[in-house]
């Protein structure tokens, strides 16, 4: 045991939270390596952000990840914020320091590599052009690491337009913002189409957009993984296209977690992904 004279503790913040799959996800490794410890829902409102982060090292938490409101209102707060989460915008994730400072990083777009990385080995980045679709947070993540894995074109289409201007001029080439009317010709020649939006999720209605003019070689990733199966996905994979689904993000994200906050490599086998899809 790396451990054993300490209780292993992280968790999630959120406003919601327990709607998480990270506890599932985390407390399987923790199972899975025989450690002592555990991961745990926490359910901290806005206002209660900045105290609940302070609270973590005196509770000797190694760290803990953030969800939803709280990503990008972690930034001002942790004392130190790694250049991935500072170009993002946003902090996935805290680690305690042996000082007890936190330092913040972002682990999404690792996630959202290695999502697509696990499914098509071979991929590249640079393959050819990339069409992303949603600018908004989950969109920064996926438009971060596809331009650090050296995308030479990164077409961003935006039912407002404004937003996708805004993150082309934050990042520069290889970002071109496209009008959502042209979102259909923007496919042509395309190597790999991202949803990025929450269109397709439960609830929601499918992504309005049609794979006509999309080459069958392109490989086609979904962000939204409930259900597992979008119905862009569906009719990617009906029409021959490769596809990616979103849990894969989801699980890939933890991997960095773990090595900051415990130094082990945890690993995404099938029996996590089998397990947290029983939960979807
Ligand atoms: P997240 O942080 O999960 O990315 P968000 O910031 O609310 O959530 O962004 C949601 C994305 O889905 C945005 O790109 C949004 O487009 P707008 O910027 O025009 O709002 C996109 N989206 C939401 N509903 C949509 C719809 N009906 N059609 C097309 N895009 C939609």
């Amino acid at each position: 045991m790396a451990h054993p004279d300490r209780f292993l503790l992280a968790g999630v913040m959120g406003w919601p939270v327990m709607h998480s799959r990270s506890p599932t996800l985390h407390n399987h490794w923790f199972e899975k390596h025989g450690l002592a410890g555990t991961y745990v829902p926490l359910a901290v409102p806005p206002e209660r952000l900045a105290q609940a982060l302070r609270a973590l090292p005196a509770l000797c938490f190694s760290g803990c990840n953030l969800t939803i409101p709280h990503k990008e209102a972690a930034v001002p707060i942790i004392d130190e914020v790694d250049r991935t989460a500072r170009e993002i915008g946003a902090v996935s994730c805290v680690i305690v320091r042996p000082d007890g400072s936190l330092l913040g990083v972002n682990n999404d777009g690792f996630g959202f590599i290695h999502s697509i990385l696990d499914d098509a080995p071979g991929w590249r980045a640079d393959a050819g052009p990339v069409v992303v679709i949603g600018a908004g947070g989950a969109s920064r993540a996926v438009l971060w690491s596809l331009a650090d894995r050296g995308a030479q074109e990164i077409r961003l289409v935006n039912r407002t337009l404004e937003r996708a201007k805004a993150l082309e001029r934050k990042f520069g080439p290889p970002i071109k913002a496209v009008a959502w009317n042209d979102r259909h010709a923007a496919l042509s020649d395309a190597a790999l189409l991202v949803n990025a939006t929450s269109q397709g999720m439960v609830g929601e209605p499918p992504l309005d957009l049609a794979l006509e003019g999309l080459p069958r070689a392109a490989l086609v990733a979904d962000i939204v993984y409930v259900p597992r199966d979008t119905p862009l996905l569906a009719e990617a994979r009906r029409r021959g296209n490769g596809t990616v689904g979103g849990l894969g993000m989801l699980l890939h994200q933890a991997r960095p977690a773990w090595q900051a906050w415990f130094g082990i490599d945890a690993e995404v086998t099938p029996e996590l992904r089998a397990l947290i899809e029983s939960t979807l």
